[in-house]
């Protein structure tokens, strides 16, 4: 028994673009979407939030702060998690918890909090969750498992070109690539492809494609059309 209702899992990278797949899919199945990695950010904005000693980055002090600051909340097809009641998408991705968010993501208690609360969220709802583990650690036995890639150089630039809303220069793709290449080494123990996860890389893909062919194989584990 494993103890949740119907789970599409994708990983993948950073900025492989498995938010905004994982919420289309999820629209075009009728399905809710969690996002994993907003958790993690979520406990670190806590832990920011809370005054406690500023070098007090100790795994208790941060799950101290996320269970009295973070709720998860459905926000139309999404949960979205909630700071202090209240919606903090600014803050979630903001610098200050990008640059601490790989260590909290590192701390096993942190890990087994996420964990916990995303298979809550399972028990009551059709999921497509997105994440770096979630084929692996967090539902090793979901309905079909997706691990996304794409070309690093091709990573940068799209997220450069949602940030800038123009076309980034070779420099700039270049310096965004350093970067992310830095956070891939970072997260790279807990991003893992399971063995039974379909890969697709979506470098030469739009993002339709990608939704297409995600939408395509869960229909067909599901043995529809
Ligand atoms: O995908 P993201 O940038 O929002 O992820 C934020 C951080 O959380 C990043 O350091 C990777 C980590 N993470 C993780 O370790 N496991 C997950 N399932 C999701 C995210």
């Amino acid at each position: 028994m494993s103890g949740h209702r119907l789970v599409v899992a994708i990983d993948g990278p950073a900025a492989s673009g498995k938010s905004s797949t994982a919420q289309w899919v999820a629209r075009e199945l009728g399905l809710l979407h969690a996002d994993s990695g907003a958790l993690y950010r979520a406990a670190t904005a806590a832990r920011l939030r809370r005054n406690g000693p500023a070098d007090d980055w100790s795994e208790d002090s941060v799950l101290e702060a996320a269970n009295r600051t973070c709720t998860i909340a459905p926000s139309g097809t999404t949960f979205r998690c909630l700071l202090d009641g209240e919606e903090a998408e600014e803050e979630l991705r903001g610098e200050a918890v990008t640059a601490a968010v790989s260590r909290v993501a590192r701390m096993p208690g942190v890990r087994q909090w996420v964990d916990a609360q995303l298979r809550e969220l399972a028990k009551h709802h059709d999921l497509v969750v997105d994440g770096r583990d979630i084929g692996t650690a967090v539902f090793p036995d979901a309905t079909l498992k997706i691990f996304l890639v794409a070309d690093p150089w091709e990573r940068a630039r799209r997220r450069l070109v949602q940030r800038l809303e123009r076309a980034p220069s070779d420099a700039e793709i270049a310096a965004e690539t350093e970067q992310l290449v830095r956070r891939d080494v970072m997260d790279s123990t807990q991003t893992v492809k399971a063995v039974d996860a379909v890969l697709i890389d979506s470098t030469y893909l739009t993002q339709r494609e990608q939704v297409e062919r995600i939408v395509a194989l869960a229909r067909a584990v599901q043995g529809g059309p």
